[in-house]
């Protein structure tokens, strides 16, 4: 397996641009399987994840055709509702083509992986919303097949604001007969841009960004061209970069009300962050300070930079602490940095983290996609050369990483298999 080999010591300064992104992008793309036409998607970053749901759409047979950035879907062509499992393993996000297809085509069959309950995040939300909709499921071996005759609006009300629940239930609400309604749905801007993707396919959907979402079905959707929001997590990370190695970094194609609650904890730990409509700039400060964080749906902070900032808490002044609200077990990466030296102890759902001058270059592994990119940063101002390993889960969020960080000065490179 592929390792990154990060050397730390270098300030990172200089622009960098970010991508498309990836939570934006993986329920669009499955949301064009809604229309029988040819769509568009643009500023769709080149990622391991982006290609399995490529490899997913064919499957369902689609043709997708690439170009620069952009790829296009003939959805027209879909002819089967059934994900295989070995797509299923590949990526959860699989699970977002469970709205459309039902939308579309009334029925989905999807298999559950390793045959337990459909992994270890639950989608029990998402098949509430559904049934909500008038869809039954049935169990048969290792597949949840859903079918209904028609799908007819109604008032959901999710017991937790789950971002891939709201936007499941979304794409096969445009569908339905009537009217739906999502109560405590997620906020996320990726929520907003799926709506306005559906819209502008023809669909009649209000309120995302608010916790009431309203939907009134139509019977068709057209063909759409349509162009994904910047990576709001792919901001905060290279925003954490500049903080981390003390550098100045600007951050071009970014959406700073995005990244607010990332601005404000940075800004708290003494980085300077300025900003205009679409750039941000991060001058980091040599002393960082200690700060507290809890992760919470959107406005809050998102948990997708938690292990970003336990590697720049590492080396704070101080004690500082971490609590995860959102994932039970999102804790892995504090096992790796403390490999790195870093001083952290993990009481339940809180990491304290007391800070310490330097980290130290270790070989280390990346337990999942955020956790790897907090490795990298800490390599980034370790001493010494870190060895990040399991890299396979870096790439399915990051795009260009390796060139982006080397554009900014920093040294790393990738060691092939
Ligand atoms: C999305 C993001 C992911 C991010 C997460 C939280 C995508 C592709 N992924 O994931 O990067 O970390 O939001 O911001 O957009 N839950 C249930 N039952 C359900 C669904 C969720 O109990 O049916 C729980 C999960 O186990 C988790 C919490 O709700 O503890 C949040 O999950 P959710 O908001 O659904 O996250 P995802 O959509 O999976």
């Amino acid at each position: 397996m592929s390792s990154l080999l990060v050397r730390g010591g270098r300030s990172l300064s200089g622009e960098v641009e970010i991508s498309g992104a990836k939570n934006a992008v993986l329920p669009i793309l499955a949301g064009t399987v809604l229309s029988a036409g040819e769509n568009t998607i643009h500023s769709v970053p080149k990622l391991r994840d982006v290609e399995v749901m490529k490899e997913v759409l064919r499957t369902l047979g689609a043709e997708v055709k690439e170009s620069e950035d952009a790829l296009t879907i003939s959805s027209n062509l879909v002819d089967s509702c059934e994900i295989p499992e070995y797509l299923m393993k590949k990526m959860r996000a699989t699970v977002f083509l469970m709205g459309p297809l039902l939308g579309r085509f009334n029925k989905v069959s999807i298999s559950q992986p390793g045959g337990c309950s459909i992994g270890p995040r639950p989608i029990d939300l998402h098949l509430k919303g559904l049934r909500a909709l008038g869809v039954e499921f049935t169990q048969k071996e290792d597949c949840l097949e859903g079918k209904t005759d028609k799908l007819v609006g109604a008032d959901i009300h999710l017991d937790f604001p789950s971002v891939g629940a709201t936007e499941n239930i979304m794409m096969a609400a445009v569908k339905a007969e009537g009217k739906s309604v999502i109560r405590n749905a997620a906020k996320e801007p990726e929520i907003i841009d799926l709506q306005n993707f559906l819209n502008g396919m023809g669909a009649q959907v209000r309120g995302a960004g608010t916790d009431i979402i309203k939907i009134k079905g139509v019977e068709k959707l057209n063909s759409i061209d349509y162009t994904v929001i910047p990576d709001r997590i792919e901001t905060g990370t290279f925003m954490v970069a500049a903080a981390i190695t003390n550098g100045e970094i600007l951050l071009n194609n970014v959406i700073p009300e995005h990244v607010d609650s990332v601005i404000a904890k940075l800004l708290e730990t003494g980085v300077e962050v300025e900003y205009n409509q679409d750039q941000i700039k991060v001058i980091g400060t040599p002393e960082i300070e200690s700060i507290d964080i809890k992760t919470l749906p959107y406005p809050g902070f998102p948990t997708d930079m938690q292990p970003q900032f336990m590697a720049l808490l590492s080396i704070a002044q101080g004690n500082s602490v971490i609590t995860e609200s959102i994932f039970e077990n999102r804790f892995k990466h504090a096992d790796e940095l403390r490999r790195m030296g870093a001083d952290i102890r993990v009481e339940s759902r809180s990491a304290i983290i007391q800070g310490i001058d330097k980290l130290s270059a270790a070989t280390v592994e990346a337990s999942d996609l955020r956790a790897g990119a907090a490795l990298v940063l800490a390599g980034l101002v370790a001493e010494g050369e870190t060895e990040v390993k399991n890299i396979y889960h870096i790439d399915r969020g990051y795009e260009n990483l390796e060139e982006k960080i080397t554009n900014l000065g920093g040294q790393i490179t990738r060691l092939a298999d």
